[in-house]
């Protein structure tokens, strides 16, 4: 969950190597470090607490003189609190080394290398660090395989060794790197966020791999007894740097609220042939379609709540078994799939730990597996049979936004596919499904015009550490998001109920004022779910309804009404989405929070 970064060349490494931390910070934001090989050859290290603007103004103040290479690193803790000591590099005798993953052997180590005396951290990392300084015996390649071969857990690293000056090494188990030679010099990162400034072209570095960075050359080694060299692909970046700017916005989390209509459009627009849903150019075949007799959801988080979503459309079309489970849970357990299993796995970032763990286990099963990713070349969109991509471009606000409207989007176009090919849908209905989807992008707008009502409605919201999201049917999915949105970054207590299930214990917490955020816009339980709404009237609950415009209600129903344009039943998540999305920014900016990076948070959590 950590940012990493590792710079040689030609340019000052102390700039390149702190601005690369920005722009990786929202990976992880307690503490941050970098070290530099100085001209004189010696390893310069500064590490601060906080954010890395902390550690900029620490640099300023601190360090004199050039350097042009050096390694970063952004930590979300792990191991060990959030002090000066345990954030990264950690210096071992002659190695410097960052770590992100967890090494989940560390304490054996430790015993068996006689480390205790040698530790100033708490952290796993620091253990690998003397470990290799111990293996090391002038071979970085030899004691970088060999402390590859000993420890267990996820690791992306970046090494400097004393008497290697202008050489970095990296090396990666799980946790993603990225790398690329440019005209700036030779560079690697976590995410390709710091590399985009400077290049377009890079390579993905494939798992249990060494890389040596010069300022001349980069080189990727097979662990093998002669260390092959392995030539990667080079990949092309489809957006460019402005896309992970704000670009006039205050926040990130509002530019891609803003930007979910045009990413909408590049999610399915490209997938449409004479006004159906085709995947020929993901190389998606429709046999897979044909073949599976049910379909696995597995995600995490709003992913995991995209694909809550799909369920209840896609199950009532398809008449098949549509299952959703949450990673974590999933790869744990002996699910009940085969080879007859459409197992489609949802990650923004693509590269979820739990989420990659449940799409290896899935293929174990030999069931058919198809991810909806964003991020290209990520390790998910690797390993899985079939990749559909979402073009959302770079999400960096750690609330999802833009990520979940796209999902959906991609998943509409597989269950409206699959419905063409299973006989479910004429070319007609399949065309009207289509339709319908593009008719959403519209009322998306619609409501992020709206932007200045729902900020004003925040203001009774922030005021209660509670709220309750509740709807009936695809209503109590939209619900799901809702909550999670506003408890990320409002830090409000926020729970969402079937609204049919108050009644079972949750309606105990209902008392005066407490805001209630009622979604009603699916027109076979509406009237149920007014009826629950009323019920949490009458014991005092401030309530927010979500209707279409077009729904009849009795004025005194809600305490403030928000319309969404008329929509069929199945393509109202999109409008609402946008309307959660909006309470959960203006909550977190009314109560004067970070609503970007929300405590405790990172935005790909690589560890479990
Ligand atoms: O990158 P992924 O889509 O796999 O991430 C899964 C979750 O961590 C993510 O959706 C998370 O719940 C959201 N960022 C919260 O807004």
């Amino acid at each position: 969950m950590c940012g990493i970064i590792g710079y040689t060349g030609p340019l000052d490494a102390r700039s390149i190597l702190l601005n690369g931390l920005s722009t990786l910070e929202y990976r992880g934001y307690d503490s941050a470090g970098i070290a530099l090989c100085m001209e004189d050859s010696s390893i310069c290290v500064a590490k601060k607490v906080g954010k890395v603007q902390a550690l900029k103004d620490y640099c300023d103040a601190q360090i004199t003189g050039g350097s042009h290479s050096g390694i970063g690193h952004t930590r979300w803790a792990t191991h060990g609190g959030v002090t000066d000591e345990n954030a990264h590099p950690h210096r071992a005798g002659r190695v410097t080394l960052i770590h992100n993953g967890i090494i989940e052997n560390y304490h054996a180590l430790t015993e068996q290398f006689g480390l205790q005396d040698r530790l100033v951290s708490q952290t796993d990392s620091e253990v690998a660090a003397w470990v290799l300084d111990r293996l090391y015996t002038g071979d970085p390649l030899k004691a970088i395989r060999e402390l590859m071969g000993m420890v267990e857990g996820s690791y992306g690293f970046c090494i400097m060794f004393d008497d290697q000056p202008g050489a970095v090494y990296a090396a990666r188990s799980v946790s993603p790197l990225v790398a690329s030679y440019t005209h700036a010099g030779a560079m690697i990162a976590s995410d390709l966020t710091a590399l985009i400034p400077y290049t377009n072209q890079y390579f993905v570095v494939p798992e249990d791999h060494i890389v040596k960075l010069t300022p001349y050359k980069v080189h990727v080694y097979e662990l093998d007894d002669s260390f092959s060299k392995f030539y990667p692909e080079i990949m092309t970046v489809n957006w460019n740097m402005d896309a992970a700017m704000k670009n006039g916005f205050p926040h990130f989390m509002l530019k891609e609220i803003h930007e979910q209509p045009e990413a909408m459009k590049q999610t399915i627009l490209p997938r449409m042939n004479k006004g159906l849903p085709d995947f020929t150019d993901d190389r998606i075949p429709d046999q897979i379609f044909a073949d599976c007799s049910q379909i696995h959801i597995v995600a995490c988080g709003t992913a995991m709540h995209a694909g809550m979503v799909a369920r209840a459309v896609m199950e009532p079309i398809l008449r098949i078994p549509v299952t959703v489970t949450i990673a974590s849970e999933f790869r744990y357990e002996q699910p009940l799939i085969d080879e007859k299993t459409l197992v489609i796995i949802i990650s923004q970032s693509g590269e979820t730990i739990d989420t990659l763990a449940a799409l290896r286990l899935a293929r174990e099963y030999g069931s058919v597996t198809l991810a909806v990713v964003n991020v290209k070349g990520s390790t998910i969109a690797r390993e899985s049979d079939y990749v559909l991509y979402t073009h959302a471009g770079p999400e960096i606000a750690v609330a999802s936004t833009k990520a979940y409207s796209v999902q959906l989007a991609a998943l509409y176009l597989i269950g409206c596919r699959m419905a063409l090919v299973r006989g479910k849908f004429s070319r007609k209905e399949a065309a009207d499904f289509l339709e319908k989807l593009i008719d959403a992008i519209p009322a998306m707008e619609t409501m992020i015009e709206q932007k200045d009502t729902i900020k004003a409605l925040v203001t009774h919201i922030i005021q209660s550490p509670d709220a309750f999201f509740i709807g009936r049917g695809l209503d109590y999915a939209f619900s799901l998001e809702g909550a999670l949105k506003l408890k990320e970054i409002s830090y409000i207590h926020a729970e969402a109920y079937a609204a049919g299930e108050l009644k079972h214990g949750t309606i105990a917490l209902i008392s005066d004022q407490v805001p209630v955020i009622a979604i009603a816009t699916q027109d076979h339980v509406f009237a149920k779910t007014i009826s629950n709404i009323r019920e949490v009237k009458a014991r005092g609950a401030y309530v927010i309804l979500l209707t279409r415009e077009g729904a009849v209600v009795d004025e005194n129903l809600a305490d403030i009404r928000i319309r969404i344009p008329d929509l069929d039943d199945r393509f109202t998540v999109f409008p609402i989405a946008v309307v959660l999305q909006l309470i959960a920014y203006y909550a977190s900016l009314g109560k004067n929070l970070d609503v970007d990076q929300p405590r405790n948070l990172a935005k790909s959590v690589t560890v479990e």
